[in-house]
């Protein structure tokens, strides 16, 4: 069977539009990444439930197995002021990896109850302990019990597709150069050609 990798990947895509900022601390270390994966995973108002699913490429992936929590924040789209610092977060932790340096250093934040850190520039957090996880070859799937959130702003959260419109073009390139060896990575563990099908 022949599958159209066009159509799939276009069906696929876009599916969760907004970025989120995942933190984490172990063994007293504290990192983060962006991501694009977090879900809402329960439908019971009263015990939420949240999902992120990180590539087993990324420092924060290993942490956040061994530390079992996490931080997701969501970012703010306006005002101005907010979305810049929305931005700065976005490069901070999405462009390169907490194995080069700490990058939560030039970022405000303060201690969650699980000890991750929380990001008081962000629009919207959840804190959460996971309860289950799923090991999906190239990443895997953490399913957390909420048990902290707060709302620092009442503005849009902010969307991938504005994101990218404004992001300088020289992040925009090293992120595409650094995201090379993570799908290297992923093909791997999917056992998989690391440089993708034969042309
Ligand atoms: C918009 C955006 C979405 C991303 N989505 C994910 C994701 O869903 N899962 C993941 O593991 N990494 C994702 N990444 C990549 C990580 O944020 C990036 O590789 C980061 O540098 C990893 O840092 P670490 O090694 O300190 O964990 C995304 C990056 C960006 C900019």
């Amino acid at each position: 069977m022949t599958v159209d990798l066009d159509a799939a990947n276009f069906a696929l895509s876009g599916l969760r539009p907004f970025p989120v900022a995942v933190t984490t601390v172990d063994g007293g270390v504290a990192n983060g990444l962006m991501s694009l994966s977090a879900g809402a995973a329960s439908i019971v108002p009263e015990a939420p439930r949240a999902t992120v699913s990180l590539t087993k490429y990324n420092k924060t992936h290993d942490m956040l197995l061994s530390s079992g929590v996490f931080a997701m924040h969501l970012l703010a789209a306006a005002p101005d002021e907010a979305l810049e610092e929305s931005l700065a977060i976005l490069m901070a932790l999405g462009g390169s990896s907490g194995r080069d340096g700490d990058k939560l250093a030039g970022l405000r934040t303060k201690p969650g109850v699980t000890g991750s850190p929380i990001l008081l520039g962000a629009h919207s957090y959840v804190e959460a302990r996971v309860v289950k996880s799923l090991d999906m070859d190239e990443s895997t799937l953490f399913v957390g019990d909420v048990v902290a959130a707060e709302r620092f702003s009442d503005a849009e959260r902010l969307r991938i597709g504005e994101a990218w419109k404004r992001l300088p073009a020289e992040w925009i390139e090293q992120y595409d150069a650094n995201h090379v060896p993570q799908l290297a990575s992923a093909r791997r563990y999917r056992g998989l050609p690391e440089d993708g099908p034969a042309h």
